[in-house]
């Protein structure tokens, strides 16, 4: 089949969590399953040192882009990689600056006009230089394109129509602007209404994409049954639930050519199932790189790598850090992210510095470390889409305690003492007791090394490599494109 996807980022171009990691790893196994695959992205101020090693051809200097009343004058440049065709829409005024979606001063206030304009970009791409069968959007960002399509808004698209598959990875961010915009973006006020794109008064680019979308996935089973919850559905549970009919949960993968720890080029040691050995070499490695004591080599190390935001419950762990590392732990947390919480960790790692290490920064190495050197990976996430680390914890036998939500719920088997049966454990609730007692019992597994290294070896074995899940799209893909819709 011939696939376009659209996304805001995608690694190795950009990244600012693991929509990156999904939209690029599953692209190449697309390609790789013999699609063919295009993906188109902003080519942000991050995007251009990666594209500076690469060979990169211009297939459009001057691509005229409607914008309202404006016109927008962009490039589109090529890179040929992995089987898969990247084009990079180049708006220097829109992407050449600081941060994908926003600084620490918060979000880019023309968010609104730059998702815009990759959006219709990407539809002028698809009406020329990629007729594809299906267009696969992810997130807020590309939410309008399925609705210009649907609308008539997308001139010259072959036959008129481009199917679509619309994917939530959080819906926790909506793209909600003020309905003023409207004229600004050339949008019509006849899509602003309850069944268009109209959200409590204001613009949705979300509900857009939920809205007129051929059908609508998920990134795990379980997400997709929460999100029909008001719990988990943050107020848009009515709108999904209208398109339960069109709803499918599938879970990421893992791409092991970058997170497996026999290859990882970014680790002090490569280790197997067979031979662990190489582990405790990346567990002193971390600790010397992040500050922790060497003779602390028996303690047990417990690993966050993570956004610093409300989602990811971090906000728990500085509430009981002291009574976690008084169970007799340490903790080594790598996040950036709200600033009250990155104070938090650091004034932690000031007060106990031989048990608590915080790297206020985003290091893509010390995540590799992490994952590699750690005992204990700790997700208590207060929902999960899927989430990627506590997976690429499993390969690296980091034992996750997560939250049993989304994508954790489906990937974490909690530990049985009597069948030594799971691969990690689960958090009840989000009550700071409960995730202390979690610590207490993974502890008092870790005590047992034949225990322990069951736990281990369970997670080890997992296989959440993308074949199954990019297979799953597929038959999405062919469906959307049998009924054209
Ligand atoms: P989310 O997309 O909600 O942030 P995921 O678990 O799906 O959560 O993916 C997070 C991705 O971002 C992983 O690849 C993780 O290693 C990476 N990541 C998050 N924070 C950092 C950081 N501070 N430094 C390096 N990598 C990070
Ligand atoms: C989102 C979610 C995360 C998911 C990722 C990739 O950022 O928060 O759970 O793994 O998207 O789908």
């Amino acid at each position: 089949m011939k696939i376009l996807m659209l996304a805001s980022e995608a690694e190795p171009y950009s990244k600012t969590g693991g929509l990156a990691d999904v939209v690029g790893s599953l692209s190449r196994t697309l390609a790789g399953l013999g699609h063919e695959v295009g993906v188109v992205l902003p080519l942000y101020q991050e995007t251009a040192p990666v594209l500076a090693k690469r060979s990169v051809s211009t297939i459009h200097e001057h691509l005229a882009i409607p914008l309202g009343k404006e016109t927008r004058n962009v490039a589109i440049r090529r890179v040929a990689e992995g089987g898969v065709s990247w084009f990079f829409v180049d708006d220097k005024e829109y992407f050449d600056r600081p941060g994908l979606y926003g600084t620490s001063e918060g979000d880019h206030p023309d968010n609104p006009q730059r998702f815009t304009t990759l959006v219709r970009a990407a539809l002028a791409i698809a009406a020329s230089d990629f007729p594809a069968d299906v267009l696969h959007c992810h997130d807020w960002q590309t939410g309008l394109a399925p609705a210009l399509i649907k609308s008539g808004l997308a001139p010259g698209l072959p036959g008129g129509k481009l199917p679509v598959l619309f994917t939530i990875h959080n819906l926790g961010y909506d793209g909600l602007y003020d309905p003023a915009i409207l004229p600004r973006l050339g949008l019509p006020d006849e899509l602003f209404h309850v069944d268009g794109l109209e959200f409590h008064g204001k613009v949705s680019f979300l509900k857009a994409g939920l809205l007129y979308s051929g059908k609508v996935s998920t990134v795990s089973e379980a997400y997709s049954r929460e999100i029909i919850t008001p719990e988990f559905g943050l107020g848009k549970e009515g709108i999904i639930i209208r398109r339960e009919a069109d709803l499918i949960g599938i879970l990421n993968g893992v791409d092991y050519a970058v997170w497996n720890p026999e290859i990882d080029p970014l680790i002090a040691a490569p280790y197997s199932i067979d031979d662990l050995s190489g582990k405790r070499k990346c567990k002193r490695d971390l600790l010397a790189q992040v500050g922790l004591p060497a003779a602390a080599i028996d303690v047990p190390l417990i690993g966050i790598v993570s956004r610093l935001a409300w989602q990811k419950g971090l906000d728990i762990v500085a509430g009981v850090a002291n009574e976690i590392v008084d169970l007799g732990a340490m903790l080594v947390i790598l996040g950036t992210g709200e600033a009250a919480l990155e104070k938090r960790f650091a004034l932690w790692s000031e007060r106990l510095p031989d048990r608590i290490a915080a790297r206020l920064a985003y290091d893509n190495r010390l995540a590799h470390m992490i994952e590699a050197g750690a005992d204990v990976f700790l997700m208590p996430s207060r929902y999960e889409p899927c989430g990627l680390n506590q997976m690429y914890s499993l390969k690296y036998g980091t034992v996750p305690i997560v939250r049993a939500t989304g994508g954790l719920l489906d990937t974490v088997e909690p530990w049985d003492r009597e069948t030594w049966q799971g691969n990690g454990f689960h958090l009840a609730d989000d009550a700071p007791q409960s995730l202390v007692a979690a610590v207490k019992d993974a502890l008092a597994v870790y005590k047992n090394r034949d225990a322990w290294s069951v736990i281990m070896r369970n997670g080890m074995t997992r296989d959440y490599s993308w074949e199954r899940s990019a297979g799953k799209y597929v038959a999405v893909y062919r469906e959307l494109a049998s009924s054209g819709s």
